[in-house]
């Protein structure tokens, strides 16, 4: 094999949108040496698993994934096709890199989220110095100043990293010891990222950060800024924190057209008990003020939130302030977990912990209420006409997806032009998860 041929790359991704970008990252990253995507880990050459450790389910994924990558590795070796490098990155490889390089010892690289600008480099000491593994954590330099400013996009919508890190610590939240402090990027930088975006057909960009409207220099002058460049029409952001709703925030929700009417509010419990236990500087009233106040400035947001069950030491009559909170605020879309013991984290160590059927039992009550009120969101729509960007054909012929403002599913009969475009849908049907309408005029938003 000579050095230009091309080296098949297959990343997995799991847990959260950042760690989607981070692996679009990785893949802008490794394409000059000469890595081309591959569809699976079969035959790869370099397989990267990019891990979440937030609940213990996502964090035991990556070894049974690795338990099936030995095989694929030996028998590329057995082929006489050469050797597949098994990186994991992400959280997991962060939180508990030593272990997972003791328990696989197929895992040649281990990389933080913060360190995976380093990834050509140990790619080619490990390749060199072949049974050599290597982990790298924290690094000393920034890693978005080492990664290419330019992107290779793979739709109409993208996600961009502006803010990372976390300094809440949440009593049961692994982040802030697996993404570190709260960092927030130069302005300018993603204002290049996002033109680069915008001149290769991106119509959206989804702002990430754990805190992100915690951005250093205001999340709002950030959403103008980057409003202003040609061709980007929808601006969006996740995941915020209650604290950090500020009034600006909240005005351009009003005055700035392209930041779309959504707001990703996690409020975690109802509980002002558990609340307090779990070290959210908000009660259930302020959260709920804070939403009211952001209604007032755009009364059609739609409003989504995290919630975990089972915190320890939560009682019925906490789950039932929960539930009451839900009542009250009216979701139009919502995560909800079980609460998952992460070692390490203060919670961990708190007496109470509650048992798994109740749990369950909760989780499940909790979920039929979320899920009447997400189907009352979506019924709401019909008879409405709302703008939808159009991102990918639909599975049926003549079928096109895209997302309404609420960043619900719409799919519509439309040509294969409109794909990339923002078009006007009448709705005439709801479903839990998408909404169907009919296309009601051409679309008069062309990229500038
Ligand atoms: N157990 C269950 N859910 C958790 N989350 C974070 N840590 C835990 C945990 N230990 C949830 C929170 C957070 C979302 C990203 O994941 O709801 O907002
Ligand atoms: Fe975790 Fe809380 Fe930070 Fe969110 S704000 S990342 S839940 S510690």
């Amino acid at each position: 094999m000579t050095e230009a041929s091309a080296k098949r790359l297959y990343i997995k991704t799991y847990g959260c949108q950042m760690n989607v970008y981070d692996s679009e990252r990785m893949a802008d990253l490794l394409r000059p040496l000469g890595y081309v995507m591959a569809e699976g880990p079969q035959g790869a050459d370099l397989v990267v698993l990019n891990t979440c450790h937030i609940r213990e389910k996502a964090a035991e994924k990556v070894y049974s994934e690795l338990g099936r990558l030995k095989d694929l590795k030996a028998e590329k070796l057995a082929a006489g096709d050469g050797v597949m490098t098994i990186a994991v990155a992400g959280c997991v490889a962060q939180a508990e890199g030593a272990e997972i390089m003791r328990r696989a010892p197929t895992v040649d690289l281990v990389v933080g989220p913060q360190a995976y600008h380093q990834l050509p480099e140990l790619i080619a000491r490990t390749s060199r110095a072949r049974g050599e593994r290597l982990a790298a954590a924290f690094a000393a330099e920034d890693k978005f100043d080492a990664l290419p400013a330019a992107r290779t996009p793979t739709g109409y919508s993208a996600f961009l990293t502006v803010q990372e890190g976390c300094d809440k610590f949440c009593t049961f939240c692994v982040v802030p010891y697996t993404r570190g402090a709260e960092f927030s990027r130069p302005a300018e930088a993603i204002e290049a990222e996002a033109r680069s975006l915008a001149e290769q057909g991106v119509r959206e960009v989804t702002l990430l950060g754990q805190n992100v409207n915690a951005y250093a220099g205001g999340l709002a002058q950030l959403a103008r800024r980057l409003a202003a460049i040609p061709g980007l029409d929808r601006i969006r952001y996740t995941t915020s924190h209650p604290r950090d709703m500020d009034a600006d925030l909240i005005a351009a929700h009003a005055d700035l057209p392209e930041l779309m009417p959504y707001l990703h509010l996690p409020v975690q419990s109802g509980s002002d008990r558990i609340l307090r236990a779990m070290n959210r500087d908000h009660s259930a009233a302020s959260y709920l003020d804070t939403v009211a106040r952001v209604r007032a400035s755009r009364p059609d947001v739609a409003l989504s939130g995290d919630f975990i069950v089972g915190f320890p030491g939560e009682t019925d009559s906490d789950f039932e302030d929960t539930l009451a909170l839900v009542q009250e605020a009216r979701y139009a879309a919502c995560f909800s977990f079980k609460y998952s013991r992460r070692p390490g984290t203060p919670a961990a160590a708190l007496p109470g912990q509650v048992d798994e059927a109740v749990k369950e039992e909760r989780l499940a009550r909790l979920n039929a209420l979320l899920d009447a009120q997400q189907e009352a969101f979506n019924q709401a729509m019909v008879g409405r006409t709302a703008p939808v960007l159009f991102e990918r054909a639909g599975r049926h012929g003549g079928q096109i997806l895209g997302r309404s403002p609420y960043l619900q599913a719409v799919h519509a009969q439309g040509p294969a032009s409109l794909i990339g475009q923002i078009a006007m849908v009448r709705i005439d049907g709801a479903a839990k998860m998408s909404l169907s309408g009919v296309l009601v005029e051409t679309p008069t938003l062309e990229p500038a």
